[in-house]
C-alpha cells in the first residue's frame, strides 16, 4: 500500500481508532483463554505496526481518538504527521471545529496527565483489551451454538468490537425482494431476534443510495 502511495503520490490516511483493540486469534468454542500481556513492551510489540513506521516521505496522517478506548463521547482525539501538513490541518481545524470541547480536553488531562500517566494508560487499554477479547470469545461462541453454519457465515474479528456475519436469505427482511444471490448488510438487534438492516435507519434519500451500493456488492 505504501509503494502505491509513493508511485501516484497520495497521502495515506491512517484513521485507526480501534488500533489497540487488536485481540489474539479466537480459538474456538470453549478454547482457554490467552493471558493478556504481562508488560507495557509485551503489549506494543504486538500490535501491527502503523503506517507511520514505514513512513519515510511524510505522507502519512496518522488519526487517533479516545472515543473506543475511553469515552465515547469525549470527541477528543490526536493526530501524527509531518509538519508541513500539520500546519494545513491546524488551519483548516482554525475555520471549522475550532477546538475538542473545554470540559472534555480538562477531564481527559486530569486523567491522563495528573492521574494515569503514560503507563497508567497503558495498563488500561490492556486491561480494555483484555475485557473486548473475552467479549468477542462469548459472542463468537454463541454464534457457533445458534447461528446455522448452512446459512450463516462470519469472520472471527482480530481488532474491534464488531462482529459482521453474511447471511444466505430466501427472502430479504423488510423489502420483500427474493434474494437469490449473497447478500451482505450490517444488522443490529433491536428487539428479540429481530434483525434490522443499518440502511432502515437511513433518511429515505441515503436509503436509496446504500441500497444501491448493496445491490452491488450482491
Ligand atoms: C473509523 C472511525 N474513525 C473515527 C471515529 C470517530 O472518532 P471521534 O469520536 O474521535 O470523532 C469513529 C467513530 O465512530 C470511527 O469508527
Amino acid at each position: 500500500v505504501y509503494a502505491v502511495a509513493q508511485k501516484h503520490d497520495l497521502v495515506i490516511i491512517e484513521d485507526e481508532p480501534y488500533y489497540f483493540l487488536q485481540m489474539d486469534p479466537y480459538k474456538g468454542p470453549g478454547a482457554s483463554p490467552v493471558p493478556p500481556p504481562s508488560t507495557h513492551d509485551e503489549f506494543l510489540q504486538a500490535l501491527v505496526p502503523s503506517f507511520v513506521r514505514l513512513d519515510v516521505d511524510g505522507r502519512v496522517v496518522r488519526l487517533d481518538s479516545f472515543s473506543k478506548v475511553l469515552a465515547p463521547g469525549s470527541r477528543v482525539g490526536w493526530a501524527v504527521l509531518s509538519q508541513q501538513l500539520a500546519e494545513r490541518m491546524v488551519r483548516h481545524n482554525e475555520v471549522s471545529v475550532q477546538n475538542p470541547a473545554g470540559f472534555a480536553q480538562i477531564i481527559l488531562f486530569k486523567l491522563l496527565d495528573e492521574q494515569w500517566g503514560h503507563g497508567g494508560y497503558l495498563d488500561w487499554l490492556i486491561h480494555i483489551r483484555t475485557e473486548y477479547t473475552s467479549r468477542r470469545n462469548v459472542l463468537l461462541d454463541a454464534c457457533h451454538k445458534y447461528l446455522p453454519e448452512s446459512v450463516v457465515s462470519w469472520a472471527p474479528p482480530a481488532a474491534g468490537m464488531f462482529v459482521r456475519t453474511i447471511g444466505f436469505l430466501p427472502v430479504l427482511p423488510f423489502s420483500g425482494t427474493r434474494a437469490n444471490s449473497r447478500h451482505s448488510f450490517g444488522c443490529t438487534l433491536t428487539e428479540a431476534s429481530t434483525p434490522s438492516l443499518g440502511n432502515a435507519r437511513c433518511t429515505p434519500s441515503n436509503r436509496k443510495s446504500s441500497r444501491r451500493l448493496w445491490k452491488t456488492k450482491c
